[in-house]
């Protein structure tokens, strides 16, 4: 079965063709950073029109890289949810387009959802019970995956997502958006012990992750030290660089930390780590070192799959198709669609008036 993966979601426009779900005949991706770059993070009505002028081209190279041509196409899996409205609403409306046109079958995906297939492609089968750790620039959960397909959120953030505290930090310290892989470097270089920042414990006792309280602490680090963000071109002082890898490590700490404490409890077989943020090597080592100390393999995907891809719909539109399930011509962009379909706090959340972003 040839699935056309289509992505849209915020600032990659992408396309691929997968076989049978697991074998990547092609994965394109149209990065915008540039696009943005000047404004310090992703602008939605400047992403929407150039997803609108990239799509097509994007698709037709995905199917030439690939060497098939329209007709081979079984189905089309296009990313439904979440993300920004006017660039989710080009993916979904040209998969429609599309399948309609090729009178074959179409589905919506949840976009964490391809994120948590992305380990697919490169590592041996998932074993269930599973744990995946999902952080990106919007997203930061770690979910119970006792079956594939079934999902209960276990922690996520309450105010800013992982990848997001990169990014904040990074323009705090005057480097160019996207932060992530920035501080990254300067942390390579920099003593992560040098400054302690703190990891947030939420009040109400819930597993969250919390990111701002960290950013307003590296805000007030570099203030109460007078510490001036770079200038262009300028180079990064050892103090910046203890910073990044201070605030890069405490981030990590948090985000294993609870990795850890909630396995003790669920005992999963599998810790899967993907999203944006996975491409951080310093994450990738610790996550290792955890999964040495709780005797379960770690899987990640390779990073061109781990930031946005088409590639991983593809996988999570296989998985839903080979259920028998699809979507219909009325399917609609998602800017908040959920993962989680088992176990659902909600209603006991907004009685005790738990708020998340997502
Ligand atoms: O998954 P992704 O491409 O897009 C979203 O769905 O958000 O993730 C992008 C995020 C950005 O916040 C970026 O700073 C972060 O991933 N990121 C990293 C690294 N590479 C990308 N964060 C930390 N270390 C990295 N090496
Ligand atoms: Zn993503």
């Amino acid at each position: 079965m040839l699935i056309l993966g289509i992505e849209s979601s915020c600032d990659e426009t992408a396309a691929a063709v997968v076989r049978d779900g697991r074998e990547i005949l092609s994965s394109v991706i149209s990065s915008q950073i540039e696009l943005h770059k000047p404004f310090g993070g992703v602008v939605p009505e400047l992403a929407a029109r150039e997803h609108l002028q990239k799509i097509d081209p994007i698709v037709s190279e995905a199917l030439e890289k690939a060497n098939v041509a329209l007709k081979d196409i079984d189905a089309v899996a296009v990313t439904q949810g979440p993300g920004l409205i006017a660039s989710l609403l080009v993916g979904v409306s040209y998969a429609k387009a599309l399948a309609f046109g090729l009178d074959i079958p179409f589905i919506g995906v949840n976009h964490i959802e391809g994120h948590v297939l992305s380990v697919v492609f490169e590592n041996p089968a998932v074993e269930y019970p599973a744990f995946a750790l999902i952080v990106s620039g919007g997203h930061t959960n770690l979910f119970h995956i006792p079956e594939a397909g079934k999902y209960k959120v276990i922690s996520r953030t309450r105010d800013d997502a992982a990848g997001e505290a990169f990014d904040k930090v990074a323009k705090m310290l005057g480097l160019e958006y996207p932060g992530g892989p920035l501080i990254e470097k300067l942390a390579k270089e920099g003593d992560a012990k040098r400054i302690k920042f703190p990891v947030a414990k939420i009040s109400d006792g819930r597993p969250d992750f919390s990111f701002s309280g960290l950013k307003t602490a590296v805000s007030r680090y570099l203030r109460e030290n007078e510490i001036a963000p770079l200038a262009k071109d300028e180079l990064p002082t050892q103090e910046i660089k203890d910073i990044a890898a201070s605030f890069q490590a405490t981030v990590i700490k948090s985000l294993l930390g609870t990795t850890e404490k909630m396995a003790a409890q669920f005992h999963p077989q599998t810790l899967i780590v993907a999203g944006g943020v996975a491409c951080n090597n310093a994450l990738r080592e610790a996550a290792e070192m955890l999964g040495e100390k709780l005797n379960l393999p770690v899987y990640f995907p390779s990073k061109h799959l781990s930031t946005d891809n088409a590639a991983m719909i593809a996988a999570a539109g296989y998985f839903h198709l080979q259920n028998g399930e699809q979507s219909d011509l009325r399917m609609t962009a998602d800017v908040s669609m959920r993962l989680q379909n088992f176990e659902n706090e909600d209603g006991e959340l907004k009685r005790r008036k738990v708020r998340y972003r997502l």
